[in-house]
């Protein structure tokens, strides 16, 4: 019988450190409290170049003053010291910065067929809320995951670098299974691109705003539309600190730059909105199980190598 080298012992006691060490959940470092504190206005880096994207809840059908959750999450972003323009090819509400791309009755195919007449303004921001009609009208549910797919390839593809929130659907009252549907394929969806490192974080508004805070079974009331800002608003911080955005490119239209006189123009109040109180859920991941992630492999390996080591251990008692 063969005695063991200590060579072998120090070995062998690395590598169980490094498995232990790579098997360990990472530990998140944005747990700073101070990270969404209070900051005078004008305080960010840049810009932001916003596009509300989808139906008539973007665009705030039924609200009073046209504005849906616009306005409140504009005013919440300039309190928090961003400058902000919102873009689209719409406009609607008595909100100043009031374009938007959120058309009546549009399903996502529709949409994404008019997403290439908007890549020109080459937003840094978009904030996608769509999939309610193909819910209200029961149009191919089953790939309703997969259109919005495509559509978020097309934008990517086209708006380098550009920001993605996605939001899940709101309650309907008219067809609520089905969109309970299309919200969970997103959810499958947002972990498959972020686990790709997509610039996309979820604004999970299926469970914040209620029932009893629907118009008509589709289009929130005031209240309604008020926390949906408070939802997005939690996403575009959750983008901030993992680094997704990044300054608008110039284009023909816009040189990246918002002057003082144009801020001016475009707010409305930069006082603080007092948005609903929320607390986003986690952001959505693939399983362990399906994990391809370097922690996963070292992991693998490290089992592997130490397997080789005892059937060599082994051959030689
Ligand atoms: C947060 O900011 C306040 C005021 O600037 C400071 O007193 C406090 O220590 C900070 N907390 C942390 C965890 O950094
Ligand atoms: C929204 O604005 C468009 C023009 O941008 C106008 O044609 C339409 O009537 C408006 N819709 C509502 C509901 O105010
Ligand atoms: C995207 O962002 C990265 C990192 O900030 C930068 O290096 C790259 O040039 C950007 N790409 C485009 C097309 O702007
Ligand atoms: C952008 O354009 C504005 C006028 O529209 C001008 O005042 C500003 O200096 C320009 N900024 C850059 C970086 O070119
Ligand atoms: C994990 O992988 C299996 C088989 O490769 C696949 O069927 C499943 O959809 C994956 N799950 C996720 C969440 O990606």
């Amino acid at each position: 019988m063969r005695q063991l080298t200590p060579i072998f012992w120090v070995v062998q006691a690395c590598l169980i450190w490094l498995t232990l060490v790579s098997a360990s959940p990472v530990i998140s470092d944005l747990s700073d409290p101070n990270v969404s504190a209070l900051q005078a206005r004008d305080t960010k880096p840049f810009p932001l170049r916003i596009l509300p994207l989808g139906a008539s809840i973007t665009m705030g059908y039924k609200s009073k003053d046209g504005n849906g959750y616009r306005k409140w999450l504009r005013q919440q972003l300039r309190y928090a010291g961003w400058e902000v323009d919102m873009i689209g090819t719409l406009k609607n509400g008595t909100m100043h910065d009031n374009d938007h791309d959120g058309h009546i009755g549009w399903r996502i195919d529709q949409i994404a067929a008019h997403a290439k007449t908007i890549i020109s303004q080459q937003p840094n921001l978009i904030l996608l809320n769509a999939g309610t009609n193909d819910a209200l009208q029961d149009y191919k549910v089953d790939t309703a995951g997969k259109r919005m797919d495509s559509l978020l390839t097309y934008l990517f593809d086209n708006i380098p670098n550009t920001t993605i929130i996605l939001s899940t659907l709101t309650f309907n009252g008219k067809n609520p299974e089905l969109g309970t549907d299309i919200s969970t394929q997103y959810l499958e969806l947002a972990a498959e691109r972020r686990a790709q490192n997509d610039r996309l974080v979820i604004a999970d508004m299926s469970t914040f705003i209620q029932w009893d805070q629907l118009v008509d079974k589709i289009h929130p009331t005031a209240a309604g539309y008020k926390e949906m800002a408070s939802v997005w608003w939690a996403a575009i911080q959750e983008a901030e600190k993992e680094g997704f955005l990044e300054a608008p490119k110039s284009t023909t239209t816009y040189n990246g730059t918002i002057s003082k006189t144009r801020e001016k123009q475009l707010d409305d109040s930069t006082g603080d909105p007092s948005l609903p109180a929320y607390t986003a859920p986690p952001q959505p991941t693939i399983t362990v199980s399906n994990d391809s992630t370097r922690s996963g492999q070292w992991h693998l390996w490290t089992v592997g190598v130490q397997m080789i080591m005892v059937c060599i251990a082994l051959f030689y008692v």
